[in-house]
C-alpha cells in the first residue's frame, strides 16, 4: 500500500464531481463521500489486523472479530462526525443507535466489515451501507435513496448509487477515488452463479434450479465474501448470486436490512433484480434488525427463472 491511499487528507475530486453532475443532493453528496474515505480507515485496520482472528461472539452469537469491531466503531464515528446522521444501525449492534442530534436528515443501515472471517486466508472483505430518508423499519427498501459498498481486495473500489445509475470508483496510489465505471448495466442474461449453503440442506426446488443452471453451463464463481461475490456479477454484467432457504434455516443466513437491501437497490439500478424466490427484496418489510432472507439476486433471467422454479412452476 503506497503512502497515498492512506493520506486521508485526499479531497477524491472525481468522485464528488460526479455525485454533482448527476444531480445528487448536496448532504447525500457529502455522506457518500465521508464514507468513501471511511473506507481507507477500515483498510488501514485490515493490514494493521495482521490477518488475525481474535474471537468474540456478536449479538447472533456469530463469530465476531476484533476487526468487526474496529470497523464498527471507525463507521459510527466518521458518521457522527460527518453531521448529516440521526441513526445509525448496524450489524454489529443489538439495537439502532442515536448519532445525532435528531435534526439530520439521513438514518444509516451498515454490515461494517462483512466476510471478515476471510481475513486470515486473504480473501477479499467488504462494507455494506443502506442510506434511508426515514426510520429503517417499516417500509423496509422503500426509505431508501442511496447504497453503496466498498471492497477491500486487491485494490480498493466503491460502488455508490444514488437512485442514478450504479457507478464504481477505484482508490488510486495517490489516495483519490476515480471512476473506473460509470453507469453499469447488466446484460439480460449472464454465465456466473454463486452460492451459498451445504447442498445437503437445500430444498428440493432450489436443487432443481442449481441443476438447471449446471446443465446449462453457468460457471460457478463463489468466493464466500458477499460484497465481492456480487461485485463479480455486477463488474462481469450478469449472472446470479444466490443465498437460499436451507432445510433448518428457512430464512437462510444474510439479512435483508444490512446486507441485502442496500445491494438489490445497487442491482436495480444497474438493470438487474432481487429476489426471494417470490417477492422482490427491496418490497419486504423490516420487523426486526437481525431478519433473515432467502435471496436471488443478479440479471433479469436468471432471477425469474430462479422464481419459477422456487414457485413450483418448473
Ligand atoms: P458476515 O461476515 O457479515 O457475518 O457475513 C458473511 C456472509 C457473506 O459474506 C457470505 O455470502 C456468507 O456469509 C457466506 O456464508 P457461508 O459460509 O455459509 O458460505
Ligand atoms: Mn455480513
Ligand atoms: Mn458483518
Amino acid at each position: 500500500m503506497g503512502e497515498g491511499i492512506c493520506d486521508y487528507t485526499k479531497f477524491s475530486v472525481d468522485l464528488r464531481r460526479h455525485m454533482w453532475m448527476a444531480g445528487v443532493e448536496t448532504e447525500l453528496r457529502r455522506l457518500i463521500w465521508q464514507i468513501a474515505v471511511t473506507g481507507k480507515y477500515i483498510s488501514a485496520k485490515i493490514h494493521e489486523s495482521n490477518r488475525k482472528l481474535a474471537g468474540f461472539q456478536n449479538i447472533y452469537g456469530e463469530d465476531q472479530l476484533s476487526l468487526d469491531r474496529s470497523a464498527d466503531e471507525i463507521l459510527k464515528n466518521q458518521l457522527q462526525f460527518s453531521g448529516f446522521v440521526r441513526e445509525y444501525a448496524s450489524e454489529e449492534q443489538a439495537q439502532v443507535v442515536k448519532i445525532g442530534t435528531g435534526k439530520e436528515k439521513y438514518f444509516i443501515t451498515a454490515d461494517p466489515l462483512d466476510g471478515s472471517s476471510l481475513v486470515d486466508s486473504n480473501l477479499s472483505m467488504g462494507t455494506i451501507i443502506g442510506i434511508h430518508h426515514e426510520k429503517v423499519f417499516g417500509e423496509g427498501g422503500k426509505t431508501m435513496v442511496a447504497a453503496l459498498y466498498i471492497t477491500y481486495g486487491p485494490l480498493i473500489t466503491m460502488v455508490y448509487s444514488a437512485g442514478k445509475g450504479a457507478h464504481e470508483f477505484v482508490l488510486n496510489r495517490e489516495g483519490e477515488y476515480v471512476l473506473s465505471h460509470e453507469n453499469i448495466r447488466l446484460k439480460e442474461r449472464g454465465s456466473i452463479y454463486s452460492l451459498g449453503g451445504l447442498r445437503r440442506d437445500w430444498l428440493p426446488e432450489h436443487l432443481r434450479y442449481v441443476e438447471y443452471l449446471e446443465a446449462e453451463g453457468y460457471k460457478l464463481r463463489y468466493s464466500g465474501g458477499f460484497v465481492p461475490d456480487i461485485n463479480q456479477v455486477l463488474i462481469k454484467n450478469g449472472g446470479i448470486f444466490m443465498y437460499p432457504a436451507l432445510k433448518k434455516e428457512p430464512k437462510g443466513k444474510l439479512r435483508l436490512l444490512f446486507e441485502l437491501q442496500p445491494m438489490a437497490f445497487i442491482m436495480e439500478q444497474a438493470g438487474g433484480c432481487a429476489s426471494n424466490g417470490v417477492e422482490d427484496i427491496l418490497s419486504l418489510k423490516v420487523e426486526d434488525l437481525g431478519q433473515r432472507c432467502p435471496i436471488y439476486i443478479g440479471s433479469r433471467f436468471e432471477v425469474d427463472k430462479a422464481k419459477e422454479y422456487l414457485q413450483g412452476k418448473n
